[in-house]
């Protein structure tokens, strides 16, 4: 697996899971372009500040990306404990809204990998749901399509991760017919990232020790950094419209 030479966009690198991708992608000889709302505390080829949940933000940070991007890693994304609406707009709406306007500068044979979570796995109880809302053509019209069929606050983050993982399946094959960019969600269990806390806080406590007994650990930042790396490579070349799992075994637990 290498990522020599390969043009790699990083969203979220300022922190966890995106900073350990930034890490692994310059070490192998990748130029990164990092992206986040707050500085990075790592170095990067070059860092351009954006808030992914506003269009016109993301419209000028793909104004500012150069041509000839191979990968994007859609890594940005806040926890069920922030309010809903920003829930909505960084996690999904934003990410689409970012992925649509970036791929005509990427380069045929480039990845896109988009970060959602174990706690996405319960999506096919919600598929036509997430089905309609993947067919809205526009940030606005996912607005207005989650304004006429609301999602609570309580359930925000699970719903918007499956939305996800739907959303990357169903339009992965249009995009690698047209761009010949693959496009798959990649799935971390718990990770040891500053955001954890957040994630016990909206889960409540026993579901939180109920899985700790189902799992050795949660994962460091790089066990699942080095999947994404892999996913942007080459070595990655064949897989498309999946959703991979990267959790330490821990959903398997629940067959
Ligand atoms: N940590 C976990 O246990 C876990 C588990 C499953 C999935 N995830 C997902 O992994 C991804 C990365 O999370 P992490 O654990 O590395 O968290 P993190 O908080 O360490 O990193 C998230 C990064 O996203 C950036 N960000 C948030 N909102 C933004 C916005 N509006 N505009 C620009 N940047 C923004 C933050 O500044 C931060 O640098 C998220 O999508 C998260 O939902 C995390």
């Amino acid at each position: 697996m290498s990522l020599l030479n390969k043009t790699i966009v990083i969203t979220g690198v300022s922190s966890g899971i995106g900073a350990e991708v930034a890490r692994t992608a310059r070490a192998q000889g990748a130029h990164v372009i990092g992206v986040d709302r707050n500085d990075p505390a790592l170095s990067v080829d070059q860092f351009i500040q954006a808030d992914l949940g506003e269009t016109a933000a993301i419209d000028d940070l793909v104004a500012a990306l150069p041509a000839g991007i191979d990968a994007l890693c859609n890594i940005a994304g806040v926890p069920g404990t922030a309010d809903k609406d920003i829930v909505e707009r960084v996690n999904y709406l934003g990410l689409r809204h970012l992925t649509e306007a970036a791929l005509p500068k990427m380069n045929a044979g480039g990845s896109i990998v988009n970060i959602s979570s174990i706690l996405g796995a319960e999506w096919p109880a919600r598929l036509d749901a997430h089905k309609a809302l993947a067919e809205t053509n526009s940030f606005d019209e996912g607005r207005a399509w989650l304004a006429a069929n609301p999602v609570s606050q309580e359930f925000c983050y699970q719903y918007f991760k499956e939305a996800l993982i739907v959303w990357s399946a169903v339009k992965a094959s249009e995009i690698f017919m047209k761009y010949d960019v693959r496009m798959n969600t990649v799935a971390p269990g718990p990770v040891m990232t500053p955001i954890l806390g957040d994630f016990v806080a909206m889960l409540g406590e026993e579901r939180v020790q109920a899985d700790a007994h189902r799992m050795k650990r949660p994962a460091l930042a790089d066990e699942v950094g080095d999947v994404v790396a892999f996913m942007c490579s080459d070595a990655s070349r064949w897989i498309c419209g999946t959703n991979i799992p990267v959790d330490g075994g821990l959903a398997s637990t629940y067959l």
